[in-house]
């Protein structure tokens, strides 16, 4: 009688841990990413002049924003967000549905319509870091854009590394005039100053080239 209580009160316990997980990942599934929130902006006084510049990117949490953010400031750019039809789930769903998109190369729709990249000089296109690739709305852009002979110039943010990144953008970016990309590690735990300084550095190498080339 003791031992049939005891498993009653073991089924009991299981049956509610399942509820509650069950609970949360559907919960999870379809609450709509919450942005961080945004760090004070403040404008870098670093300027380079690259010609008519675009910056069009794509962030679920923010961190690409805010380099996109900081390389249009510093180029005086135009900024586009891209965006999808459809949000994505929050984490953890967001990691599950990015895993089960990626291996389906299933690219979602994007609300955003294609910029003219023709009435630009250099297009910078950023990303975040997918399952070790280019995330999914920034693939699906790609697939759909022609760079027409423009210089396209690639960054990412990442937690710790960018994977294929960089091969794949070369492979996916049709008739892009490839130049130098970087990878952002750990955007919101730096100082906006330090992003800047890295930034910068990156800006006055790409400059210099483009100065010195005819
Ligand atoms: C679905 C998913 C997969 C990720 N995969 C990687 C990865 O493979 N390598 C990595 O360094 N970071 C990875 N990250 C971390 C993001 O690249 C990083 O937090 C990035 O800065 C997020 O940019 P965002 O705030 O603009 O969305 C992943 C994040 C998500 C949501």
């Amino acid at each position: 009688m003791k031992t049939g209580r005891r498993i009653l009160k073991l089924l009991w316990i299981l049956v509610s841990i399942v509820v509650v997980l069950v609970g949360w990942f559907i919960w999870s599934a379809h609450r709509v990413p919450i942005q961080r929130a945004a760090r004070t902006f403040s404008a870098p006084a670093m300027r380079y002049d690259l010609g008519k510049v675009l910056v069009v990117y794509y962030s679920s949490t923010g961190n690409t924003a805010e380099a996109a953010q900081r390389i249009c400031a510093m180029t005086n750019g135009s900024l586009l967000e891209i965006e999808t039809q459809e949000p994505y789930p929050a984490a953890p769903m967001l990691f599950v549905r990015a895993k089960l998109d990626q291996s389906n190369s299933k690219y979602p729709v994007l609300k955003t319509a294609l910029p003219d990249f023709a009435a630009y000089d250099v297009i910078f296109v950023g990303s975040p870091v997918w399952w070790s690739s280019i995330a999914l709305p920034m693939l699906s852009l790609l697939s759909h854009s022609d760079f027409g002979g423009k210089t396209v110039i690639p960054f990412c943010t990442q937690g710790g590394g960018s994977g294929d990144f960089f091969l794949r953008f070369a492979r996916e970016a049709r008739n892009a005039k490839l130049a130098e990309g970087i990878a952002f590690s750990g955007v919101s735990k730096i100082a906006p100053s330090d992003l800047d300084q890295k930034i910068s550095s990156w800006l006055s190498a790409i400059a210099l080239k483009a100065s010195r080339s005819p």
